[in-house]
């Protein structure tokens, strides 16, 4: 297999099987074998006869040409005795005791197997109102969220990585100013990400200058009125700040919710990509664009024939896959949510000679998403004659339209935080971050990269030395660095040197062709003001995106990455 350095030391970290004294027992390849035939077993549901080992085979190539690779918990738990192999869950937090502690159990059980947790704490009473049986008051959302975050701290991932949760308020939730300002001191609730859903009755009234209501939930009554300006102004200060609390169009991701007899969309997963239903679960994989260029073209034929064999891929872990609790295993099952996404997306371009910010790589990514999604479709149409539809179909808007799926959704646009870095490519759809730069690793040594295309680049070029090099290195970017060409300074554009405005339009253009949401950073310059943020909202609200995170460069001593070598 051809991984590389940086690829291998995450895989011995996390990844490959060790016997009970800690030594490794498998190779890169044989967990991909493993990983392979787990998946593969579940053709003989549906076909006693099927050639297992065969099918097995075409998964190996799959991902050991890293043409595709699946979500963290399916290559590290596949064909092993956890046997969890979902990256995102939401789970209910209903206004009881038990209901919540319920929650706080369900989620420790989750987090051990390697998933991540969303959930809404919306219908909790709100802090202060009363609480029947005690006389008492109640502590309302924020201070639960501290015993979610406790609980989550003592259980790690599998002993693989810590555990990650989204907190969801509803912006029309009488603690929702508590909430917006939950994160503003960095050492509170560290496992979560926090979103405030924002409604359509709020959209209105930010545009009208108006006032809306705050409704208490348990009671249905409205307690009180805010101006949609201060609470704006105050969620994109915050976000400012530090890049918390995030943002998502509630109703909006309602309108995408295909089952709506089975209830309301409340949350998403952890990094936001996908909005589930309480209970639901979804597994995700991503096709690696960078490897679906054949020349200075786009191989379609190849892009086809791994999105398809993707998607049959991602059906079959629904089956093979260990439930933590009866009710998500009885919830996915019923949809059959999948999320196919991308990763080297930046790379692709490049590849392509096309700059992130232009409107060329808006029409290519416009272009390639709305093929995966397309042929994403066709492979679970496909699977549906012959597995039959999700169960829930008959009641969802699919039938409305008269096509038979296998799966209720098919694409969303993952982080891919691991697994790019195991395919060696950019992460997602983002822009490289850095031609030059560190990465913390949990619990590991910093590593250190120098962006390989564009090493190759110099050398092609004649620009190439290690003087140059190093310069680069000082900050990761090419922008304005002498002996660089200017060609080069154009393509090799990173994260920061990007425009917010131009990452919202990339995000958009991604959204009209998933099904569920996309996971995107709207970077800034640490001199960005709190007018961009809110720019970038009403941006990206305007092009019809899920959801938007922004991230101030440096708002945050601890940043996962850095720009350049030497901060
Ligand atoms: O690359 P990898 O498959 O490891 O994950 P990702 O694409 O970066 O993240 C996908 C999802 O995995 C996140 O949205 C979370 O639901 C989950 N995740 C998690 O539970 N814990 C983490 N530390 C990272 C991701």
């Amino acid at each position: 297999m051809n991984l590389k350095e940086n690829a291998l030391k995450v895989l011995e970290a996390r990844y490959l099987a060790r016997n009970e004294k800690g030594e490794l027992i498998e190779t890169p390849e044989e967990m991909f074998w493993r990983v392979a035939r787990a998946i593969a077993l579940a053709e003989k549901n549906y076909d006693e006869k099927a050639d297992v080992e065969q099918i097995a085979k075409e998964f190996y190539t799959l991902m050991t040409e890293l043409d595709f690779l699946p979500n963290t918990p399916t290559l590290v738990n596949a064909g092993r005795p956890l046997g969890q192999l979902s990256a995102c869950f939401v789970l209910p937090v209903g206004d009881s005791m038990e209901e919540i502690f319920d929650a706080v159990k369900f989620s420790a059980l989750i987090h051990k197997s390697g998933g991540g947790t969303g959930f809404s704490f919306s219908r909790l009473r709100s802090k202060g109102s009363r609480v029947r049986s005690t006389g008492g008051v109640a502590s309302g959302p924020v201070s639960f969220m501290k015993v979610f975050n406790a609980a989550t701290e003592a259980v790690k991932q599998g002993g693989v990585r810590r555990g990650a949760n989204m907190g969801v308020l509803r912006c029309d939730h009488p603690d929702i100013l508590e909430f917006i300002t939950a994160k503003e001191d960095n050492k509170d609730i560290t496992n979560f990400n926090i979103s405030v859903a924002l409604t359509e009755k709020f959209m209105k009234a930010l545009e009208e200058d108006g006032e809306y209501e705050l409704i208490e939930p348990s009671t249905g009554e409205i307690v009180k009125k805010l101006k949609a300006r201060e609470v704006f102004d105050k969620i994109a200060q915050n976000a400012w700040r530090n890049g918390e609390p995030g943002i998502i169009f509630i109703d909006r991701i309602n309108e995408g919710n295909m089952v709506p007899d089975l209830g309301q969309i409340e949350s998403t997963n952890p990094c936001g990509e996908q909005p589930l239903l309480p209970y639901e679960s979804c597994n995700l994989g991503s096709v690696n664009l960078a490897n679906m260029v054949k020349g200075q073209e786009i191989d379609w034929e190849h892009l086809e024939k791994t999105v398809k064999l993707a998607v049959r891929f991602l059906d079959n872990v629904i089956d093979v896959n260990h439930y933590p609790l009866k009710e998500i295993e009885n919830m996915t099952k019923k949809t059959r949510k999948i999320g196919l996404g991308v990763m080297g997306f930046a790379d692709m371009l490049i590849k392509l000679n096309v700059p992130y910010d232009s409107e060329e790589a808006l029409q290519i990514a416009d272009k390639v998403m709305e093929f995966i999604n397309d042929k994403s479709k066709e492979a679970s149409a496909e699977l549906a004659k012959i597995r039959g539809t999700f169960s829930a179909w008959e009641k969802s808007l699919w039938a409305k339209r008269g096509l038979k799926l296998r799966n209720a959704t098919t694409t969303t646009i993952a982080p891919t935080g691991s697994i790019s870095i195991i395919a060696g490519v950019s992460s997602g759809i983002e822009p490289i971050f850095a031609l030059a730069f560190k990465r913390h690793i949990l619990d590991r040594k910093d590593i250190v990269e120098v962006h390989e295309i564009f090493e190759q680049h110099a050398k092609d070029n004649g620009y190439y030395s290690e003087k140059l090099m190093e310069e680069v290195a000082k900050t990761g970017r090419v922008s304005g660095v002498t002996g660089v060409p200017k060609e080069a300074q154009r393509l090799f554009v990173t994260a920061l040197d990007i425009s917010p405005e131009w990452h919202v339009r990339m995000q958009a253009v991604f959204q009209k062709h998933t099904d569920n949401a996309v996971s995107k950073t709207i970077n800034m310059p640490n001199s960005a003001t709190v007018k961009d943020v809110k720019e970038s909202y009403l941006l990206a609200y305007k092009l019809g995106c899920k959801g938007l995170t922004v991230y101030r460069d440096g708002s945050r001593e601890e940043q996962v990455l850095n720009a350049g070598l030497t901060e």
